[in-house]
């Protein structure tokens, strides 16, 4: 068999069953926290029309213009893996009259998205989203509810990082910024690195999201946006911060923060861990009023953000992977035939419980169960013989203290209630 067929490609990955409860407990986590703001999960296609993205994030973007995935369909008709959700979520809002509902639409995401980046640690090519976007308003109160609960949900997971915000102006003031921005520009450009020559034409404000040190310090003399804006960008800028501040939120302004994507006006902020290295941002967003318009949509505001799944799950506290883990709650071990119809039997009333049980159909020796049970983090062990057959009473052993008991099976079912209510009745402690 050709090798080559059993490598997946550069950039992509499995997430096999033993990584998997990461992922899961910051979903869980998400859903749970993101609904007690009021957000409803939305699905869109992976697939969109090349278009969708080319006119939302601009033509002139890193992403539309290096980095999707597009190919011609069998009805010739362009066709690209979706490299963010933004614009298939507007788009959906739009399709769908969503604008229709009383109040502002809450809406979030998580699943995969797709750009051709070069390979770097905690950058891939499939790489995973959990993002949600209000619909509707244009308050600056809800940039802070939204930003609030990101941090909660970073919380729960035991990760924390730096809030920075900026302000990215508006299409009444950020025009007259570019051209003051371009003037200032010539004198550093013998100093700057080829990128940043290539974007000084027709995408300047690139320049300042340069992430080359030797650029560094000629970038810093150029003129901040933050001293440029229209009287509305900056009286929204303001009423944001004291919102921040009036939640308790602390945040740093970066006045060279520009985000890579054009849809965006007014606020637009980040997250960013110490921890990561380069890719340091593990959430972005910000506002985008005029997006919907764009995509050829009714005037819609907008604000949103994106968080790296892959990203916080490298930030994972072990501390609390360990305590979640995914071992059974019950393994059941037995003896010979009858004790593995009993065991069966057992096993389908505990379940039918919510509790999750492993039974080896192998068999084997108590003593290899016993290791098998260890290695699979089982929580109990219930050993299943002839004795116990007889008596049907089980020997029950708790594995994190080594404390044996015997137990019918209804008491056995009362203890595991009381240690763990079922699935149903559980949420996330948050
Ligand atoms: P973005 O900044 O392109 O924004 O991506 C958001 C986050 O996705 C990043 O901060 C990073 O954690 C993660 N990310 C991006 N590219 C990669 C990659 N190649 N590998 C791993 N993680 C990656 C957006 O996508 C906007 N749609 C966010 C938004 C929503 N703005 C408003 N609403």
């Amino acid at each position: 068999m050709d090798e080559t067929l059993l490598n997946n490609l550069p950039g992509t990955r499995d997430l096999l069953p033993g990584d998997i409860s990461r992922w899961q407990l910051i979903e869980d986590r998400a859903r749970w926290i993101f609904a007690l703001y009021g957000f409803q999960e939305i699905r869109t296609p992976l697939i969109e029309a090349t278009e969708l993205f080319a006119r939302g994030i601009g033509g002139d973007t890193d992403i539309v213009g290096k980095e999707m995935y597009t190919f011609v369909d069998q009805s010739g008709r362009s066709i690209t893996l979706r490299p963010e959700a933004t614009a298939s979520v507007v788009r959906a809002y739009a399709q769908h009259a969503m604008y229709r509902a009383a109040g502002v639409t809450k809406l979030y995401y998580i699943g995969p998205m797709f750009r051709h980046e070069k390979k770097q640690r905690g950058r891939w090519r499939q790489f995973y989203q959990i993002g949600a976007e209000v619909l509707g308003s244009d308050h600056p109160a809800i940039e802070t509810e939204v930003v609030e609960m990101i941090l909660r949900l970073l919380d729960s997971v035991g990760v924390s990082g730096r809030l920075l915000i900026n302000s990215v102006g508006c299409e009444a003031c950020r025009p007259s910024y570019i051209e003051i921005l371009r003037r200032e520009l010539r004198a550093q450009l013998p100093h700057l690195c080829d990128d940043c020559r290539r974007r000084s034409g027709a995408n300047s404000l690139r320049v300042l999201d340069c992430k080359d040190e030797s650029c560094q310090p000629h970038i810093d003399l150029l003129p901040a946006i933050t001293d440029h804006l229209c009287g509305a960008c900056a009286d929204h800028f303001g009423r944001f911060k004291s919102y921040l501040e009036k939640a308790g939120i602390a945040y740093q302004i970066a006045p060279r923060l520009v985000r890579g994507l054009d849809y965006y006006v007014k606020t637009a902020f980040e997250i960013v861990s110490g921890e990561l290295g380069a890719q340091n941002a593990l959430v972005g967003g910000g506002r985008y009023d005029k997006l919907s318009e764009v995509l050829g949509g009714p005037p819609v505001q907008g604000f949103g953000f994106a968080m790296g799944l892959d990203r916080l799950v490298m930030l994972l506290s072990e501390q609390l992977v360990a305590g979640s883990s995914a071992g059974p709650d019950v393994f059941l071990a037995f003896m010979g035939t009858r004790a593995l119809d009993r065991a069966l039997s057992i096993a389908r009333a505990l379940r039918s419980r919510g509790h999750a049980c492993h039974l080896e159909f192998a068999g084997g020796s108590l003593k290899s169960q016993m290791r098998l049970a260890n290695k699979l983090q089982a929580k109990h062990v219930l050993i299943i013989g002839d004795e116990e057959l007889r008596r049907d009473q089980y020997t029950i052993k708790r594995m994190g203290d080594s404390k044996q008991w015997d137990a019918t099976v209804s008491e056995l079912l009362e203890y595991l209630n009381a240690q763990r209510p079922p699935a149903s009745q559980r949420s996330p402690d948050l």
